[in-house]
């Protein structure tokens, strides 16, 4: 990786964002995909549908987080931009270019780049709004190879024939975006005041050669990048603080709102961000131990580390629907769950979770708590009954955690009304459990 730590943005640039950086400070909101409000929302979809495609999303997620942390990623072609185009997460809303035509993106913590499909389309997937057209927006400026700009990429790609700084983000599926790397005027507004907050020569990337998997699905227009590399969100705006809260996902209607800069609230029991060595795409912590009902499950200390070559870990990720633990855990897990439940244990009737009762909601407060140990003092986080169990779309309720032979993550469902801190320059996550549909007192 060539990309230094900091910007070789220009001078002009530079000092406009730091006027502007320590007064940033605007509320976003984050609509799940499965909420009438997204505009992904796929109303013929069936409950089962949805949990279907959380498992799935899960799944081929950890794959892509797998995949983009392994030594093959060094490939020049292939970025961790683990997400693919498509489905299921958080998006938040913007406006681009000039005139601003409003857009969105996931929500992605556990990638850099900010991008969007945008014409003219050697190939486009299927969006809902109309695709943006640089052409219309006269702040629009591609980025040259010979610019500072093009530097910061370490998958920019140069063609003597074509001057222009171009990226290519591929996925473990083929799936892909390609184009050109350029800047961009952006607007996100606040949802309190509804002020809005300019952003001038954004960089971004502007795909106009994007695959997707699941053709014929609803796809989101790109991504928000909102790790701590050179080329996210927050980097680029040079924001160390962000926070968010997320409805429970049966609050259908709800918004999640998300904090950037000075209303951050990084408030709760605090846990390192640990430094990997020299990684640092996504947001790895320390997972010292799981309890059940008050016992620590013998877990092997190094369960959750990571290794020296790189594999292993635990990372916190809000692409992610359910958390993916290490069998090793897992099976302990479901191990220690069942023998404290005296409640119907049945299988699985759509053979996705490895634990489930035929009960009523609230029997479902009649199986034992569910701790996760974060390094730190009093970073004890109590999993209520909605982020540990799933309706599983035909009336059972599963243990929403699944197995992998991997790295773990936790993923949104486990983080549904906490109020989850991030502070890139302390390097801390802060988890506060709360009502996230009432506004913080
Ligand atoms: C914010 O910007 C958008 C896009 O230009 C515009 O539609 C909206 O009216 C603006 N809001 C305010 C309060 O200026
Ligand atoms: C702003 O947040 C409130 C409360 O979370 C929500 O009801 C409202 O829909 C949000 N507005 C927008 C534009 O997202
Ligand atoms: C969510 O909003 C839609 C459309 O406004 C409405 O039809 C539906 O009843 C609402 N659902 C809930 C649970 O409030
Ligand atoms: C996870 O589990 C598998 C099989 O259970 C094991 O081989 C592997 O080493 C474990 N740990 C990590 C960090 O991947
Ligand atoms: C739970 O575990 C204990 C101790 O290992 C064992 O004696 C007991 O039979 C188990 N109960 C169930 C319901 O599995
Ligand atoms: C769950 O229990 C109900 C009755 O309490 C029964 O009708 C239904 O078949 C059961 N479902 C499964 C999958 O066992
Ligand atoms: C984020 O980036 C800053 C500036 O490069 C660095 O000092 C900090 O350690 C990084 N934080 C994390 C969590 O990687």
């Amino acid at each position: 990786m060539t990309g230094s730590t900091t910007l070789p943005l220009n001078i002009a640039l530079l000092i406009s964002l730091i006027s502007l950086s320590s007064s940033i400070d605007f509320q976003g909101s984050l609509i799940h995909s499965n909420s009438p409000r997204s505009p992904l929302y796929n109303p013929k979809a069936m409950p089962s549908d949805r949990i279907k495609a959380s498992v799935t999303n899960s799944l081929s997620r950890h794959r892509y987080l797998e995949f983009s942390k392994s030594p093959s990623r060094a490939s020049p072609d292939w970025v961790q931009a683990p997400m693919r185009p498509h489905g299921i997460g958080y998006v938040m809303s913007y406006y681009i270019g000039s005139p601003a035509t409003e857009t969105f993106g996931i929500a992605d913590t556990a990638s850099e780049l900010i991008w969007l499909q945008c014409l003219p389309c050697d190939y486009c997937f299927d969006q809902k709004l109309p695709i943006f057209d640089p052409i219309k927006s006269s702040s629009y400026r591609k980025i040259k190879c010979g610019d500072p700009e093009c530097q910061t990429m370490d998958t920019t790609i140069c063609r003597t024939d074509y001057d222009i700084c171009s990226y290519s983000i591929g996925y473990e599926d083929y799936s892909s975006s390609a184009g050109d790397f350029s800047s961009e005027r952006m607007i996100f507004s606040d949802n309190r005041s509804s002020a809005n907050y300019t952003l001038l020569n954004m960089l971004f990337g502007c795909g106009h050669s994007n695959v997707a998997i699941d053709e014929g699905a609803d796809n989101p227009p790109g991504m928000i990048g909102l790790n701590n590399q050179s080329l996210s969100f927050l980097s680029q705006i040079m924001l160390n603080e962000f926070s968010y809260c997320l409805v429970p996902i049966d609050e259908v209607n709800g918004s999640s709102p998300i904090h950037f800069g000075l209303s951050a609230s990084i408030v709760g029991g605090m846990t390192p961000i640990l430094d990997v060595g020299g990684y640092d795409g996504f947001y790895y912590l320390g997972l010292e131990g799981i309890s059940v009902e008050n016992e620590k499950l013998p877990i092997p200390v190094d369960t959750f580390t990571v290794k020296a070559d790189g594999s292993g870990g635990f990372i916190i990720d809000s692409g992610t629907t359910y958390s993916i633990l290490n069998s090793t855990a897992h099976d302990m897990l479901i191990k220690e769950v069942a023998n404290k439940t005296s409640l119907p244990r049945v299988d699985d009737t759509t053979e996705q979770f490895q634990l489930c009762y035929n009960c009523s909601i609230q029997e479902l407060d009649l199986t034992p708590d569910i701790t996760f140990h974060f390094t730190g003092v009093g970073v004890d986080l109590l999993m209520t009954k909605t982020n540990t169990w799933t309706d599983n779309g035909e009336g059972l309720y599963c243990l929403a955690i699944l197995p992998t032979d991997g790295f773990s993550i936790m993923g949104t469902h486990q983080q549904q009304n906490i109020n989850i801190g991030y502070d890139v320059m302390k390097r801390v996550v802060s988890f506060k459990p709360m009502d996230c549909t009432k506004p913080p007192a």
